[in-house]
């Protein structure tokens, strides 16, 4: 069979360009907001321990895979799957892989949008220098009103929901890969500065040990809702999630930029370049965090307001406060855009393959759909936030993020390591990748077929209470 080994829709301009684009779905909200409260709510160093586990064993095998997948089938991941099944005479069944990355990543973006349209809103607030020397009471209030108000909340989701759809629409590559280059920089610029000051708030030590000292009795005992302590292996399950949600992988994003990579461009070292990256900003996102939140006497376990509750407080304290502050919440919303895009990419990239829609229409259509789900999380945070509106004590938000990320992306994650390590052949790989069958090549290949899958297996089975310790 003749082969086409260029996507319809183009290609990155080279190595670089797809290592920006990948870290700019990559670094998101899971590093700065969700690392955070997660990892405060989760009990410190050995959730962080964990999750640093499963990055290196399971999250960069598996983004290898999935970028490989990607490069060879050349088209959006339903299409691809379907090819390479086709290709590897593999049953049809695997396109189905493709659609549930679709569909994770609509229910994703439904609510990623709501929260980046809190980092928009904050933008405003910091630069009206509302928190220039507020307390720590003063800022979680200033929190509250905002998520209490669903007006409010619905106007910042529709105008983040606009100015994604408006980069998909024209195309990936023109606005987004330019401003990503200067962006991204500035961000790490800004975090570091940020961790300059929790450096002098007498609490840094405090914020390092939280990250790093590993207290496994805080992981696998947490209090329930009567305040009795129980044994659990969730937060296990927790970490496993993140690691996927943060490299962006098991639905396809990634798996559709691969496509767009260049023949040539080596997937092992982009893919460490990559998460390595991306856990940095999540690291440093901690260890800017975690000493405010003690020298503040913040509960650490706050949930998802914690950075809207504690970063605040060091833009009112610090010089040119809140031109500080402003300039991290536009990249905080900027590293959501560059992220959010790569979460429709898949699903557009499928309309128009097979439907022949035009991007904008394929675009718009999708982005009306995300946009009307959006609207139960930002209910979530206020009308629907009782118990009353809950299923399993989790609010219509907390359900979409546990089955999205903690369920649907390391399934995802784990078929694309079973579909890459067991159906397709073995030179198949070695000649995607570009390397031949050395250490490298075993090394990865073991971690693959074996290491990955079974480790997401038994975190599985040991969440749904099959096994225990
Ligand atoms: N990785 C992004 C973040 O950390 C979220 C994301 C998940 C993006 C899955 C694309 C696909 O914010």
């Amino acid at each position: 069979m003749a082969e086409r080994r260029e996507s319809i829709h183009g290609q990155w301009s080279g190595r670089w360009a797809f290592i920006l684009a990948a870290t700019g779905s990559a670094v998101g909200l899971g590093n700065i907001w969700k690392f955070p409260y997660i990892t405060g709510e989760n009990g410190g160093g050995a959730f962080v321990l964990v999750y640093l586990l499963c990055i290196a064993i399971i999250g960069i095998p598996i983004m290898v895979a999935e970028v490989m997948l990607g490069r060879r089938g050349r088209r959006s991941p339903i299409n691809t799957m379907r090819h390479l099944a086709f290709e590897e005479r593999a049953s049809r069944f695997w396109q189905y892989l493709g659609w549930a990355g679709v569909v994770a990543g609509f229910l994703i973006l439904s609510y990623y949008a709501v929260i980046a349209g809190w980092a928009v809103a904050y933008i405003f607030r910091t630069a009206s220098g509302a928190f220039t020397g507020a307390t720590a009471d003063g800022v979680s209030s200033i929190f509250s009103e905002l998520i209490a108000d669903p007006e409010r909340l619905l106007a910042w989701h529709t105008i983040f929901m606009v100015i994604t759809l408006v980069v998909v629409a024209r195309g990936v590559r023109s606005g987004l890969e330019v401003a990503v280059r200067y962006l991204m920089p500035t961000l790490f610029v800004i975090l570091l500065v940020l961790v300059g000051y929790a450096m002098n708030t007498g609490h840094f030590a405090e914020g390092v040990s939280f990250l790093f000292s590993p207290d496994f009795h805080a992981l696998f005992y947490q209090l329930d809702k009567n305040g009795v302590e129980q044994l659990t292996s969730e937060p296990v399950l927790i970490a496993l999630g993140h690691a996927f949600f943060t490299l962006s992988l098991g639905m396809g994003a990634i798996m559709v930029y691969g496509s767009y990579l260049p023949k040539g461009t080596s997937i092992i070292k982009t893919s460490v370049v990559i998460a390595a990256m991306d856990t940095l900003v999540a690291l440093l996102a901690g260890l800017a965090i975690f000493p405010i939140v003690f020298a503040n006497g913040l509960e650490a376990s706050s949930g998802p307001g914690l950075i809207f509750q504690t970063l605040p407080i060091a833009f009112g304290h610090m010089p040119a406060g809140s031109f500080f502050g402003s300039l991290f919440f536009v990249l905080l919303a900027f590293a959501a855009w560059s992220s959010a895009i790569s979460l429709i990419e898949p699903a557009v990239a499928w309309l128009v393959e097979n439907h022949g829609f035009s991007r904008i229409s394929a675009t718009s259509w999708i982005g009306l759909g995300t946009w009307l789900l959006g609207i139960g999380t930002i209910f979530s945070f206020n009308i629907w936030s009782g118990e009353e509106y809950q299923l399993f004590g989790k609010t219509f938000f907390d359900l979409l993020d546990y089955l999205t990320a903690n369920i649907m992306l390391p399934l995802g994650g784990l078929l694309i390591a079973v579909f890459a390590g067991w159906q397709m052949r073995r030179t198949a790989c070695q000649d995607e990748l570009g390397i031949n069958d050395g250490l490298i090549f075993r090394g990865w290949y073991f971690l693959l077929r074996y290491i990955s899958p079974v480790a997401v297996v038994i975190v599985f089975l040991n969440a749904i209470g099959l096994l225990t310790f």
